[in-house]
């Protein structure tokens, strides 16, 4: 069975006490939910925490000894080297990160990150172990003009068409990368449902994700489209969360705002529970 994951990108919010006490109070919460699916069959699902890059050092155990994992919101598209301010997939890896959200629409717009940049990235973080949670999403612009689909294909196609099936797998064999589960997770983030309050309605979420697992199922066969986790991303809350988590596609989700308060975001975990 495909792994449920619910993600929370805390962006650019939180000082470093602010960002303990949440982490303290979301895994707290995550305890009692434990202790009441203790004799059910049911599992939560894998819990990830991207917190900013002043947290990830102090978090990364904490979070790893609550069986949660921990991502970056980015890294950079470099090995090492003369790049003032930029935190390479080495770096991260060598503070024990798990994940590294790679193509962030916030990153694409804001910071002008094209495919290209985003293919790069990937590589760093693949070639370091590192796990990759990758973005990719539609305007609104494009969705009215009916070229979501269009959007979708060329972003999966020019951001890790050119890996190779056992790259993602995580099955190369010069040491580099370990085997196990597959390295990447992808979410579907439509860029009109960022932050807006607006989300994607189930069947959106469903048609779109439906679509994605065919385009990867045309790249690298079944096995891998059948067991690649697909997340939806925007404004997804725990009034929302459930009957988008419900759909057959949809394995989890990316939460920003949601994932800032506590009670929030273990709500939205909660739904995920399976
Ligand atoms: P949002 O953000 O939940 O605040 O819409 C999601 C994301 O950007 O990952």
């Amino acid at each position: 069975m495909r792994k449920k994951i619910v993600a929370g990108n805390w962006k650019m919010n939180k000082s470093h006490q602010e960002g303990m006490e949440l982490l303290m109070q979301v895994f707290k919460l995550v305890e009692e939910e434990e202790i009441l699916l203790e004799d059910t069959e049911k599992k939560l699902p894998e819990i990830v925490i991207a917190p900013p890059l002043i947290l990830l050092s102090d978090a990364a155990g904490l979070i790893q000894a609550w069986e949660g994992k921990i991502a970056a919101q980015n890294c950079s598209s470099e090995k090492d080297g003369a790049f003032t301010g930029e935190i390479s997939a080495s770096m991260l890896k060598s503070i024990n990160v798990d994940y590294v959200i790679i193509g962030h629409s916030e990153r694409r717009n804001y910071f002008n990150e094209t495919n290209q940049i985003v293919a790069k990235k990937i590589d760093r973080a693949l070639e370091n172990n590192l796990s990759v949670i990758c973005c990719i999403g539609e305007t609104l612009a494009e969705r009215e003009a009916g070229k979501e689909f269009q959007i979708i294909t060329k972003q999966i196609e020019e951001c890790f068409f050119y890996l190779d099936a056992p790259t993602l797998k995580g099955e190369k064999d010069d040491g580099s990368l370990q085997g196990g589960e597959l390295r990447m997770v992808l979410a579907y983030e439509p860029v009109w449902a960022i932050g807006t309050g607006k989300n994607a309605t189930a069947e959106q979420a469903q048609e779109m994700h439906r679509y994605i697992r065919s385009v990867i199922s045309g790249k690298f066969g079944k096995e891998i489209s059948e067991n690649i986790s697909i997340l939806y991303g925007g404004s997804c809350n725990p009034q929302n969360a459930k009957l988008i988590f419900s759909q057959t596609d949809v394995d989890g989700g990316l939460i920003g705002g949601a994932s800032l308060l506590a009670k929030d975001f273990v709500e939205v975990i909660k739904e995920a529970i399976l």
